[in-house]
């Protein structure tokens, strides 16, 4: 049941405000200032490192994940693609914590990770949204991810769900670990419950993505710049671009630009710029205008502060609500989501069943 909507995704897309809300009802006390895990014994004070393994959106979601752990618990992550993971055998040192991220909780290489890790890794943590999966199952602690189905073969809720299980985890790393007082903690888990409303409203900007994925639809080739939390976003964003509208899209951190890619750069080659006005927005201003000084066009996703600061000479801008800038991957899921969405649909592909996709990879 599409629940009204034309494809599984949208709907999905469109569920991700009440079931980031089921998620974090989970995870928080009852007066909401604190990160509790039903049934779980974890205290990060027993690892001195994590390994966070997956494929696809979910790795992408660790690699998000490490930017906090690091940031708000100044705890060292290592992240990996599970398909070079497993074979690598990598060292594991004592008190590492293995962090296995997955939707289905089948995925081949991310399971024979994971099974590497046993008896290697001071503890084998899962976040999954199938519970009763083989990952799940196989782990010491799974935490679920409470996102409810997923149809779409494109990852959209399970991703949002699964940053949200990530970023509580990683603030009860800093909880543990002492790294932030309670009150900033408080703060920030404050935030977040908000974060779902905050989705609403953007959600509400869905006429503006289809306008700009018609733009878009034309293009046959695209890049996606971000830095910070923004560099996994925009590989997010490159990866349901091309999954489902076929444009060949590639994501680069901005500051590798001038190392390369900027070769690119050319009438014919839209820009995606996921930026809101943090602390590093300056740098990826100056980014863009090497783009655009080239004849690049550049469509940025930016806040109100970013859009009044630098919307010169921009292709395309959509205004995202104010967030709080460590909530800012959630939030700026959307804008990879709907832009991919609304491109697939200008070009008449599939967005629920892209062409030789599967939705759980169990071979490898
Ligand atoms: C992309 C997508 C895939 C999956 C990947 C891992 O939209 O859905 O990249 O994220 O195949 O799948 P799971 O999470 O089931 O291990």
């Amino acid at each position: 049941d599409k629940g009204g909507h034309k494809h599984f995704m949208a709907k999905e897309i469109a569920e991700q405000p009440s079931v980031i809300g089921d998620a974090l009802r989970h995870y928080l006390s009852d007066d909401g200032r604190d990160v509790v895990l039903p049934g779980a014994d974890l205290d990060f004070t027993q690892f001195d490192r994590m390994i966070m393994v997956a494929c696809g959106t979910a790795y992408y979601a660790c690699l998000t994940a490490k930017y906090w752990f690091e940031q708000l618990a100044g705890m060292p992550v290592e992240v990996d693609i599970a398909s070079e993971f497993r074979y690598r055998e990598p060292p594991i040192p004592a008190r590492t914590g293995a962090l296995f991220v997955s939707q289905s909780g089948e995925t081949a290489d991310t399971l024979a990770a994971m099974r590497y890790c046993e008896g290697r890794a001071d503890k084998v943590l899962s976040v999954v949204n199938v519970p009763e999966s083989s990952i799940a199952r196989e782990s010491d602690i799974a935490l679920p991810i409470l996102a409810g189905t997923e149809i779409g073969v494109a990852s959209t809720k399970a991703f949002t769900c699964q940053l949200t299980v990530l970023l509580l985890l990683a603030l009860k790393a800093a909880h543990d670990r002492g790294t932030r007082s309670p009150e900033e903690l408080a703060d920030t888990l404050s935030n977040l419950r908000g974060l779902p409303a905050t989705i609403n409203h953007a959600l509400e900007l869905d006429p503006a993505f289809k306008t700009a994925a018609r733009q878009l639809a034309e293009a046959d080739n695209a890049l996606f710049l971000g830095r910070g939390l923004m560099y996994p976003l925009a590989l997010e964003g490159a990866l349901k671009l091309k999954e489902i509208s076929y444009i060949h899209a590639e994501a680069y951190a901005s500051g590798e630009l001038k190392h390369g890619p900027i070769a690119l750069i050319d009438k014919t080659m839209p820009v995606v710029v996921m930026a809101p006005c943090d602390a590093l927005f300056d740098k990826t201003v100056s980014n863009m205008q090497e783009v655009m000084a080239r004849g690049g066009k550049v469509m940025l996703i930016t806040d109100r502060a970013g859009a009044e600061a630098a919307n010169d000479g921009v292709w395309t801008q959509i205004t995202l609500p104010d967030v709080d800038p460590i909530l800012s991957p959630i939030l700026y899921a959307l804008p990879a989501q709907l832009l991919a969405y609304h491109t697939a649909v200008a070009k008449g592909t599939d967005a629920d069943q892209p062409r030789n996709l599967a939705k759980s990879v169990t071979v490898e």
